[in-house]
């Protein structure tokens, strides 16, 4: 099928290779190889081989020496992991730089984002767009997302085939939304509601049965936009399937807040609210996650539930808000970066890395020193291993380890390109660390000349 892996042979390469080990280990193997099999599963990692000793190594995996090509990355390349984007939204693709800056979410939901996401009521527009949509998304080395669709069922069944048939890693949900928005623009009923998410669960199981790539995933938009039997039907088919990940807005903005609380005042808080319809548990992604108090974030910890940090979307809206994610990440809670693509102007994970290095500057400020920064290190996992660990993928893909899946960026610097000024250039002196940073914070797109997921080459 479509999805399979490297077809023919394996893949194989030869040189610098940067990941996480975990939050704080950032390990760069030097003169590494590696054989990714049929499969797209890492079947050989070791650093420190020199070119001669690569047909000894190839002979004990039962390969015959020089039967398949091997890709020596000279310096200025070097392979990372692919980046997981925890939160965004694929029908806010064509919408996203719109009405965004100072305007209040709910606002900008009514007055830009629902009018745009009913455009995908038609499947031509939605094949045209979604196709759009995961194609720049490869281009910008996501290898997993985590997509809202639109609240249209057949919509979201076209995205889920399209992020299969060109190979991208995705959680894939129908946005479950009943009230507070237009009647052209929500699911009319409740059953309506529910039917159309066990379609889409029965469509994705049907098309990729082991979750080789895609998986559906539970999207209650956020509470405002659901009647509280929705919510409880998504918690019965959250119980009902094990292992369906769930995800909504959580604690985004003080007007949603206080909005959350005038419609369910039976609950205090949002994790109260969220944990009683049965859909807070080790499976869930919460998106943003700003304004937490401490018995919520308890609860987090507790039932060991992801966040999604968008850092872009939280800092261009009406408020300035800070996350306090080095809280979360000393409680060990699980977090990792979403582009939150359109209300984030950007779905570049490398602008969101960039903007989570300046709010957490911020927050660095506003504790006057408590809560120190992130450093590099700790961005690039929260862009990947961190980000596999929110989506429940970490045991196939987010570092290099043989038996995962090989999802991963090979990256050029700009001379080594021909394009100068681009990505800060590689001076004589520059250590593999200093050429990853200057790919970090000065790179683009441009810079991830492939892109690999399962080991098949995605980028067009
Ligand atoms: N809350 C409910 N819907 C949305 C959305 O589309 N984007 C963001 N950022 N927050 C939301
Ligand atoms: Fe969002």
């Amino acid at each position: 099928s479509d999805s399979s892996p490297a077809a023919g042979l394996p893949l194989a390469f030869h040189g610098t290779v940067i990941h996480s080990r975990s939050l704080t280990e950032l390990e760069v193997l030097e003169n590494c190889f590696i054989v990714v099999d049929k499969a797209g599963k890492i079947q050989t990692l070791q650093a420190n081989v020199q070119p001669e000793q690569i047909n000894t190594i190839l002979s004990d995996h039962g390969y015959a020496p020089d039967v398949f090509p091997i890709k020596r990355l000279q310096r200025g390349q070097f392979l990372c992991p692919g980046f997981i984007d925890t939160h965004n939204h694929a029908p806010q693709w064509a919408q996203r730089g719109l009405g965004i800056r100072g305007e209040s979410l709910l606002d900008w939901l009514n007055k830009v984002t629902f009018a745009h996401e009913s455009k995908f009521q038609d499947p031509e527009y939605a094949k045209q767009m979604y196709s759009s949509c995961v194609t720049g998304f490869l281009q910008q080395g996501i290898t997993t997302a985590s997509y809202y669709g639109s609240h249209h069922g057949p919509a979201t069944q076209i995205l889920a085939d399209i992020c299969f048939a060109k190979g991208q890693r995705a959680l894939i949900g129908k946005c479950n939304m009943n009230r507070n928005a237009p009647d052209w623009y929500r699911d009319s009923t409740v059953e309506d509601s529910l039917l159309e998410t066990h379609a889409l669960i029965k469509h994705i199981t049907t098309l990729d049965p082991e979750s080789h790539l895609i998986k559906p995933i539970l999207t209650p938009r956020f509470a405002i936009s659901c009647t509280p039997d929705l919510l409880q039907g998504l918690g019965d088919i959250a119980k009902e399937h094990p292992t369906l990940p769930i995800q909504t807005h959580f604690n985004e903005a003080t007007q949603e807040i206080q909005y959350t609380q005038q419609l369910f005042p039976q609950f205090r808080t949002e994790a109260d609210l969220y944990r009683k319809y049965g859909l807070l548990n080790e499976r869930s992604i919460l998106a943003h996650c700003i304004f937490l108090e401490e018995e919520e974030i308890k609860t987090l910890q507790e039932l060991d539930c992801g966040v999604a940090h968008c850092p872009i979307s939280n800092t261009t809206m009406q408020e300035f808000m800070v996350a306090p994610i080095r809280e979360y990440l000393r409680r060990d809670i699980k977090v990792g970066l979403g582009t939150d693509s359109g209300g984030g102007y950007s779905s570049s994970m490398l602008d969101a890395m960039k903007q989570a290095f300046i709010v957490s500057n911020a927050r660095t400020m506003l504790t006057k020193g408590a809560d120190e920064p992130l450093s590099l290190a700790e961005g690039f996992y929260l862009a990947t291993l961190g980000g596999a660990r929110v989506c429940g993928l970490e045991a196939r893909v987010g570092n290099f380890v043989v038996g995962k899946e090989f999802d991963a960026l090979e990256i050029h610097s700009g001379e080594l390109l021909d394009m100068p000024g681009v990505m800060s250039p590689v001076e004589e002196e520059d250590s593999i660390l200093a050429v990853f940073e200057k790919f970090l914070m000065t790179g683009d797109d441009r810079n991830i000349v492939k892109v690999f997921v399962r080991g098949r080459s995605v980028k067009v």
